[in-house]
Order: C-alpha cells, then sequence, then structure tokens
C-alpha cells in the first residue's frame, strides 16, 4: 500500500490579508497542522520586552536569544510555542506588540532562532500523525520552505484590511508594519516568483478558502 504523502503548504502575505483565517480553513478540512509564524515572533517580542532588551541593543538580545529554550504544545490543529515553557498570552496582539514586532523580526539573529524552530515543525506535524502542514507568515515559501508543495501569497487592498482589523475589535499598525516588513534586507515580505499570488480584497473568506483547497486537494486524493 502506497504511504500517505506528507504535503506542505505556505502562506505568505501582509498584515491582515486573510492568512490566518484561510490557514485554520486548510488545516481543518485536511488535518494538517496550523502553525501561525507571527505569532511566534509576536511571542518573542513580547518576551524581549518584557525582559527590558531593546531590538537596537544586539549584544544585549544576542545574549538573551542564546538562553531561550522554544518548545511546541498542540492545541487542537495549531502549534503554540512554548518560551521557557510559557505560552504566549493574549497581549502579544495588543498595539505595544505590534507596534515592536516588525523591528525585532527585521534582525537576522532573531530570524535565525526561529528558522530551525519552524522547520522543526514538520516532525512535530508527521509524529502526532497529521497529513501535512499549513504555514503561514512573511517568508514561508521564499526562505522557510521554498520547496513547499504548494506556495501561496495573498494580498489586499489596504483600505479592506484596515477595514477588517476594525471590524475584529482591534487597533493595528498594518501599513507601518507591511513598510518595515517589505523593506528589511533579512527574508523581506515578497511574493516567491512560482507562488499563487491571490488578491483577497473582493473575495470572501469561503471563495479564497475554495481557491486554494481546490489545488491542495489533488495532493491528497489518493491517500
Ligand atoms: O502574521 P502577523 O501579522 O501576526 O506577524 C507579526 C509580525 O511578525 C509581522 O509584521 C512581521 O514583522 C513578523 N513576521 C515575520 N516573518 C514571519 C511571520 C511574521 O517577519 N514569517
Amino acid at each position: 500500500m502506497a504511504s500517505s504523502p506528507f504535503i506542505i503548504v505556505a502562506i505568505d502575505g501582509g498584515a491582515a490579508s486573510g492568512k490566518s483565517s484561510t490557514a485554520r480553513l486548510l488545516a481543518d478540512r485536511f488535518n494538517l497542522l496550523h502553525v501561525d509564524t507571527g505569532s511566534f515572533y509576536r511571542h518573542l517580542t513580547s518576551e524581549l520586552l518584557r525582559r527590558g532588551v531593546p531590538h537596537a541593543d544586539l549584544p544585549a538580545l544576542k545574549s538573551a536569544l542564546s538562553g531561550l529554550h522554544l518548545a511546541t504544545r498542540l492545541e487542537g490543529r495549531s502549534a503554540r510555542m512554548l518560551v521557557d515553557g510559557q505560552p504566549a498570552g493574549d497581549e502579544i496582539r495588543d498595539q505595544r506588540v505590534n507596534e515592536h514586532v516588525s523591528h525585532y523580526a527585521a534582525i537576522p539573529e532573531v530570524r535565525e532562532t526561529l528558522l530551525g524552530y519552524q522547520r522543526g515543525q514538520v516532525e512535530v506535524a508527521k509524529q502526532h500523525g497529521f497529513r501535512g502542514l499549513v504555514m503561514e507568515g512573511r517568508d514561508i515559501g521564499s526562505v522557510i520552505f521554498p520547496q513547499a508543495d504548494f506556495r501561496f501569497f495573498l494580498h489586499a487592498d489596504p483600505v479592506e484590511r484596515a477595514k477588517r482589523r476594525a471590524a475584529e475589535g482591534r487597533q493595528d499598525s498594518i501599513a507601518e508594519r507591511d513598510r518595515l516588513d517589505s523593506s528589511r534586507k533579512t527574508s523581506p515580505l515578497t511574493c516567491p516568483a512560482g507562488a499563487i499570488d491571490i488578491d483577497s480584497t473582493h473575495r470572501s473568506l469561503d471563495e479564497v478558502f475554495a481557491l486554494m483547497a481546490g489545488r491542495v486537494a489533488p495532493a491528497l486524493a489518493s491517500a
């Protein structure tokens, strides 16, 4: 009997482009591990702020990062990162973290700290019997898994994205984060060559999900 394929789905895009909602739906439909790498950068940012380590103080930052222990806890189909045994709190979605996260995420040492951890989620998914993983972020299809089976890039008009955040009742620095994320030297936010580019401005969540699911389903159909 042929063994089931293990698939990797990468979803990249700017802030509030719809990555998390579609990634969760794909995870549920196809039994994939959902990995939200933005939450990892947020968690590290929150921890470094709590310890009073500024992003501009590289020696202090390196020293703090080298002492961190990262592990994973599953919550349903989602991978939650534990930093020194602690899960992220709700504060990672607060405006303070929104304002700082892109500054920390631009530092190569911060990205390096998360690189191996993110790739290690493949093993976590396999150990727990998932059929694959869907990972969302900014550099998944370009840097973390350039050989992913599917690489999607979501974008949407900035006005529409601001409306989505407002509808969630959240304040966010969408434009500023996109500016910093797109202009940084290391792993900038960009649609990698060969990725499937989807404009979600005038599409409902269900429509975007259907587009992606239509691509992914045949790869798992034989399993
Ligand atoms: O996805 P989310 O908007 O929660 O990501 C928060 C921030 O984390 C981004 O604005 C970006 O600075 C950083 N990030 C990143 N690379 C990723 C995921 C997130 O630089 N793969």
